[in-house]
């Protein structure tokens, strides 16, 4: 059967390397796994005064991850931390309370960074409130990525000195969402 992945990427930016990372692992995923990304520039900051009357582009995202069967955030680390997009968008799909839509969704972290601890920091952050959003999140291995020259092919795929490895995290997530995936 087939699994809808929901990818959330944490940066805005039009070059974004986490954006191309996101870009390119799907491309290493098997054919039952479809990978779709949320759209999270578009949303108002979140402010719980509107929960009961929630935004379009709210609906939208929390109609999106309700739809998946598993979740794959692609972070920066802003500051030691995930970015405030990243952070608002979760919040967002959180709410109101007992509405969350994360819930019970497997989910993979990975993260690219120009500094040497490759998002360590905000992948741990993000652990923790995953964790606190009872999302099963895999465990390893884990994928620090910094960028680097040949990081990604010229057709936008992951460049020859981490392929085997980010091809290794991919089965073991598959694997992942196969085992925790609900039913929809
Ligand atoms: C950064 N950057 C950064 N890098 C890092 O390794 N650790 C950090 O704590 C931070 N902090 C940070 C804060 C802010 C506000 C910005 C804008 C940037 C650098 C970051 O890794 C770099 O800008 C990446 O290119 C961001 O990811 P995208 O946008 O390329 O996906």
């Amino acid at each position: 059967s087939q699994f809808n992945i929901a990818v959330v990427v944490g940066s805005l930016r039009k070059d974004s390397f986490n954006r191309k990372m996101a870009a390119a692992i799907v491309k290493l995923g098997p054919p039952h796994f479809v990978f779709t990304q949320a759209e999270i520039g578009d949303l108002p900051l979140y402010n719980q005064d509107d929960d009961g009357q929630p935004g379009e582009q709210v609906q939208r995202l929390k109609a999106h991850i309700a739809g998946a069967q598993g979740l794959l955030f692609v972070t920066p680390e802003y500051n030691r931390s995930i970015s405030g997009v990243l952070k608002n968008a979760i919040d967002h799909a959180s709410r109101p309370y007992g509405q969350s839509v994360w819930a019970g969704k497997p989910a993979g972290v990975l993260g690219v960074s120009v500094g040497a601890a490759g998002t360590a920091l905000a992948q741990q952050h993000l652990r923790n409130i995953l964790g606190y959003l009872d999302v099963p999140t895999l465990g390893q291995p884990e994928a620090f990525i910094q960028v680097k020259d040949g990081l990604f092919d010229d057709a936008g795929g992951i460049g020859p000195a981490s392929l085997g490895f980010l091809q290794a995290w991919m089965r073991q997530y598959v694997s992942w969402v196969e085992k925790h995936a609900a039913p929809l």
